[in-house]
């Protein structure tokens, strides 16, 4: 055995003062008690699963002004996240064997934390060919950042059954392009919601449901609170949620920082994406990190790009709202470490034998403030500025001591990640 980790573990639902037995990257035994020399005791601090963020962009390669995978996972990991799975929509983009290895070679030799890429759908990708060495494919309904906009379904049909025969996720970004009010001149948040309204939502949903009745489906940042039982009726579909859907709305003040796809949306919305998110009803919640410059979000809003950072602030935000009694612990741990692992059918998530020892140590006495300027993505803000939130005190990957107060500690590189 090479570590124990000692502290109060969240195992099934409760907390139970345990030893947590570490070999090879592995949790081997979980215990009362277990014998070994070497040691770290977190006394009656919280010890959880880290988490999994299923959705980010790690501009890498293509736009690491705006990121890359050494920051990005230096960023995933102060936030306590130790996997993540990387978008397609990068330069070049990810729709090829020969793209997605020269992906795979830059995250082997930059990423901290483990990886699963996606393949951009595209007509003619060979489906097969990736579905081997991918964690999931992306498709694209609608034209944001990169250009992977597919806006027929009918030029995709045989890709779709493909997909669906070789069983991987089929994630969706799920916005109708032909519903899109492109013709706006978009000054303010308002004006980008009323270009990507619900209805370009719900569509997108409904179409790709009919398209794709074999695929497991599973829909990226739910936004619209119409989504909301049109993605839970369906048997073969999961809903992932971002924390900006859930936290902000199209009245923060923020301007183009605020400006993102699907668009922040109505308090209407944002209240019943969380309520739904509080009854346990979503499978994840995911990042959608797409961190740009601040340069680039200080162009006029009808120019400055869509997205913002958000793997390093989504599992404190969610903690602060555990410590405030608004969630249950166990929605987060289920949303972000154990339905990740289960969907993706990868050994992480959860505190027992058998699971990669990817931890975090809390104290939820412990609060802190974000702050864009103190952050480690290379973009250096964030939308969430100035709401409370919990950072974990110490954070695990692969049963290595990575990040601690805050800082640096292990330099682990991080192992690709398929899933089966
Ligand atoms: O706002 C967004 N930004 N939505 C997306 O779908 C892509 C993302 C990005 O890559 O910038
Ligand atoms: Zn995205």
């Amino acid at each position: 055995m090479d570590m124990v980790i000692e502290g109060d573990c969240y195992q099934q639902g409760e907390f139970k003062h345990l030893e947590i037995g570490i070999d090879n990257g592995k949790i081997v035994k979980v215990a009362k008690s277990i014998d070994c020399d070497k040691r770290m005791n977190f006394g009656s601090k919280k010890i959880l699963p880290a988490a999994i963020d299923p959705h980010v962009h790690f501009r890498d390669p293509g736009m690491t002004h705006k990121e890359d995978f050494r920051s990005g996972s230096i960023a995933a990991l102060h936030g306590g996240v130790t996997c993540v799975f990387d978008m397609p929509n990068t330069k070049p983009p990810t729709t090829s064997i020969d793209f997605l290895n020269e992906k795979r070679g830059i995250a082997l030799s930059r990423s901290h934390v483990d990886f699963g890429l996606f393949a951009g759908v595209q007509p003619g990708i060979d489906v097969e060919g990736l579905a081997e060495k991918v964690i999931g494919f992306k498709l694209y309904m609608a034209g944001t950042t990169g250009n992977l906009l597919v806006p027929s379904l009918r030029t995709i049909g045989s890709e779709l059954s493909r997909i669906a025969k070789c069983g991987k996720v089929l994630a969706v970004h799920a916005e109708d392009e032909s519903l899109r009010d492109k013709e706006r001149d978009e000054k303010n948040l308002h004006d980008h919601l009323a270009g990507r309204n619900n209805d370009c939502e719900t569509s997108a949903i409904r179409k790709i449901a009919d398209a794709a009745p074999d695929c497991r489906l599973h829909i990226c940042h739910v936004s619209a609170r119409e989504s909301i039982p049109l993605v839970f009726e369906q048997k073969n579909m999961t809903a992932e949620v971002s924390p900006h859907h859930l936290l902000l709305d199209r009245d923060r003040p923020i301007g183009s920082l605020g400006k993102v796809n699907p668009p922040l949306r109505t308090r209407a919305d944002r209240q019943a994406l969380y309520l739904a998110f509080k009854q346990g009803r979503f499978d994840m919640i995911a990042s959608d990190h797409a961190p740009h410059t601040m340069d680039e979000k200080s162009d006029d809003f009808q120019h400055a790009p869509c997205g913002m950072p958000g793997v390093e602030t989504m599992y404190p935000l969610m903690l602060q709202l555990v410590r405030e009694r608004h969630l249950a612990l166990a929605t987060v741990v289920r949303t972000m470490c154990e339905r990740p692992g289960e969907i993706f059918k990868i050994p992480k998530g959860k505190i027992e034998p058998g699971y990669d020892a990817d931890l975090v140590v809390v104290d939820f006495m412990e609060g802190s403030e974000i702050r864009g300027d103190r952050l480690l993505t290379k973009c250096g803000w964030s939308a969430f500025d100035g709401m409370s939130c919990i950072f974990p005190k110490a954070v695990f990957a692969g049963g290595e001591l990575m990040m601690e107060d805050g800082s640096q500690s292990g330099d682990r590189m991080g192992r690709e990640v398929i899933g089966r």
